[in-house]
């Protein structure tokens, strides 16, 4: 049966754990696998990116495949040919494709037509890829996932949704701090298997107090229809900065998506300083991204290892 990645929940625990050692094993030895060996992997792009483009066309290569990259104005879509016939004609060249989206909707129609892997390369609501970088980051600098403290800082959007979900689903104890009215839905449920809470405070130093990992994404997201100006005023609290890393656990360090904007949502200091681990986290992208692509092509029926 093909399987999909559009939330990260599509994954149960005991997958979630594997795919993270498997990108740790990818990244000790990356030309390891040729698990798209003679294969390409469509990679559709409706909005901008610097780093889910560069990781997945570097990853896909090291895993012996070709990439397409696409922007939605290279494609008849554009034009208005439907998801279903881009679908079905996807997935009769390519052996994944990844999306990166506005509506969670267009995710949903195309993977009720395609019959290969649809990846969520982001949406409105999820960044699950990113989501397992900082897994695989936290698991490198702390040594486990159980348990570890997350308090994330800042606007309640699709970032902090995958944190939540896949986080909690690894065995995180995730803080989430916005202000009114950008806060995570109160009843987001976590995976029936999750290991891990969630918790939402409007407080940024009550969830920052005692944590072990301190994470926050830009102020302003791609593609918001909202004041700017207004956003960060209501978001100027929400800064990770040395104050607020003093107020975590010992040896607590930061993490931010990117892109960032220093002296918004985190200190130039933090970003560029000792106590980060943002471009390791960064590097991650790739690794993870390719064990997912293996998991998913393999189960397919593409596996060339
Ligand atoms: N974090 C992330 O998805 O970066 P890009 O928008 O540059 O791809």
């Amino acid at each position: 049966m093909t399987r999909h990645f559009l939330t990260g929940t599509e994954l149960s625990a005991p997958e979630l754990d594997a795919l993270i050692e498997r990108s740790a094993q990818l990244k000790a030895e990356p030309l390891s696998s040729r698990a798209l060996a003679g294969a390409s992997v469509a990679l559709i792009f409706e909005k901008p990116s610097t780093r889910t483009r560069l990781s997945f066309e570097a990853g896909v290569h090291e895993l012996g495949g070709h990439a397409l990259v696409l922007r939605s104005d290279d494609l008849q879509l554009s034009r208005g040919e439907s998801l279903r016939d881009t679908a079905l004609v996807l997935s009769r060249h390519v052996a994944a494709l990844g999306v990166r989206t506005g509506p969670d909707t267009v995710l949903r129609e195309l993977v009720q037509y395609a019959s290969i892997p649809v990846i969520n390369m982001l949406s409105a609501l999820h960044h699950p890829c990113q989501a397992l970088a900082d897994l695989l980051t936290i698991r490198e600098t702390r040594g486990t996932l159980e348990g570890v403290r997350l308090a994330y800082i800042g606007d309640g959007n699709n970032v902090a949704r995958s944190l939540a979900l896949l986080g909690g689903l690894a065995g995180l104890d995730v803080a989430v701090a916005s202000p009114e009215g950008r806060s995570l839905e109160a009843d987001l449920a976590l995976p029936h298997d999750a290991r891990g809470s969630l918790t939402l405070y409007t407080d940024p130093l009550e969830a920052a107090s005692g944590a072990d990992v301190l994470y926050t994404d830009v102020w302003v997201s791609m593609g918001e229809e909202v004041d700017p100006a207004r956003l960060r005023k209501e978001l100027e609290p929400y800064r990770i900065d040395d104050a607020l890393l003093d107020r975590a656990a010992p040896g607590a360090f930061a993490l931010h998506c990117l892109p960032a904007h220093p002296g918004e949502e985190i200190t130039a200091e933090v970003l560029y300083g000792d106590r980060q681990r943002i471009w390791d986290q960064a590097e991650n992208r790739r690794h993870v991204q390719k064990a997912l692509l293996e998991l998913l092509v393999g189960a397919n029926g593409c596996d060339t290892r």
